[in-house]
């Protein structure tokens, strides 16, 4: 038989899929699944109900339908002055995920370099790498996850081609800080390079905190690509509904792709996310309100069990230094927590590329009704006496 593809040949199984069929064998309280364990919100799923008895059940537009790209470019209008044309500059995808392969295969090409800051969410590295690019990381480290801004410089050259900006950032919880966004913005224009941003939790930013998006920076409007998901945003993650924004010429690129890997999105989901986003005022105040009660009560459990760190201050994730607790890595602690604690978490080491930092962390998801974070806790508090 002939080999297959060289191109999927270094994709490992993911790290999710390993942590989660362990935490089942085990009974294990799962907070390695980045998804709430609790429903979205009861209007939505009527929205969807009721479209779906209307017959709106045939293939929407391609580049979605217009009266969601209709609300979406007035969201953004509405909370970041930003404008972006409804035909020509909107594509709604199969979740975020599908907008960053797109946007990633629409720009690269083999040799391409592409920036981005590690940890990093696993689907950009691969992504790259099926459109024959070379991911360059810049490593956050320290109780803030800081960059190094020389290291950062070090990261661009002529070849760049995209940085991938991730605010807020999943797994470490930062936000990207107005200067942070400005230096990466001027490395950018320096080398010529786009800029891709994955705001997927845009409403999820605490502490009376203010997430700042890339659309917000004109000067770099015909050079940006904006992403974002409904399905993290209503607490819906199987809808699978996001969406680029960017510009006509890399829209029409995008686009391009779009139309041969999905086509076109459930058309249902898409009318029910065009009804809520004409709530999503009232709605994202209880979004937030919701996850900043979780992330304290999680917080509070965890430093009383000796976990010392700074609270992530957006995302609904927590990256918890482990050394205090281990002279293991993340993966064999990762293992050692789901078997003797049944508490299952993500080692992150996956989502570093160049530094070993990965290791002397673990990632804990706190989008869990509270019940789950409690009994979490409690199986936890053992810990205290290692
Ligand atoms: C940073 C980041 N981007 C994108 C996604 C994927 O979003 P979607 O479910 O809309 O594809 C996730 C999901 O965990 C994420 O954490």
């Amino acid at each position: 038989m002939k080999n297959l593809a060289d191109r999927t040949q270094g994709f490992g199984n993911s790290i999710f899929g390993v942590m989660s069929k362990m935490a089942t064998e085990h009974n294990a309280i799962n907070l390695a699944q980045g998804f709430p364990d609790f429903d979205g919100p009861e209007f939505l799923k009527e929205y969807a109900l009721d479209s779906i008895k209307a017959g709106e059940n045939q293939y929407a537009a391609y580049p979605g339908l217009r009266i969601l790209r209709e609300k979406v470019s007035q969201k953004y209008q509405r909370e970041y002055s930003a404008n972006f044309d409804i035909d020509n500059e909107i594509t709604i995808t199969n979740g975020a995920t599908e907008g960053i392969y797109l946007t990633i295969n629409a720009l690269i090409n083999p040799g391409d370099e592409v920036v981005m800051f590690e940890p990093v969410y696993d689907s950009y590295v691969n992504s790259i790498k099926m459109a024959g690019g070379i991911p360059k990381a810049v490593t956050l480290k320290g109780k803030g996850f800081n960059f190094d801004e020389s290291e950062c410089e070090e990261a661009f050259s002529s070849k760049t081609k995209l940085v991938i900006l991730n605010t807020p950032h999943n797994p470490t919880g930062k936000i990207f800080s107005k200067e942070e966004m400005q230096f990466i913005i001027d490395l950018a224009l320096k080398h010529d390079a786009y800029i891709m941003s994955d705001e997927v939790y845009e409403y999820l930013v605490f502490d009376g905190k203010k997430h700042i998006s890339l659309c917000e920076f004109n000067e770099v409007r015909e050079r940006s690509i904006i992403i974002s998901s409904a399905g993290k945003t209503f607490g819906m993650t199987g809808w699978k509904i996001g969406w680029v924004l960017t510009t006509p010429e890399i829209t029409n690129e995008i686009r391009k792709v779009h139309q041969y890997v999905t086509f076109s999105i459930a058309t249902p989901f898409q009318v029910a996310v065009a009804r809520a986003l004409d709530h999503i005022d009232e709605y994202k105040k209880e979004f937030l309100n919701l996850y900043e009660q979780k992330r304290n009560r999680f917080v509070k459990g965890l430093k009383e069990i000796g976990f010392d760190f700074e609270a992530p201050s957006g995302t609904y994730f927590i990256l918890v230094p482990i050394k205090s607790f281990t002279d293991k890595d993340d993966v064999e602690f990762a293992k050692e927590l789901i078997k003797k604690y049944q508490v299952a978490s993500i080692p992150p080491s996956a989502f570093y590329l160049k530094s070993d930092e990965g290791k002397n962390y673990l990632r804990l998801c706190f989008a869990k009704k509270d019940e789950t974070i409690d009994a979490a806790i409690k199986n936890l508090q053992a810990l205290k006496s290692l």
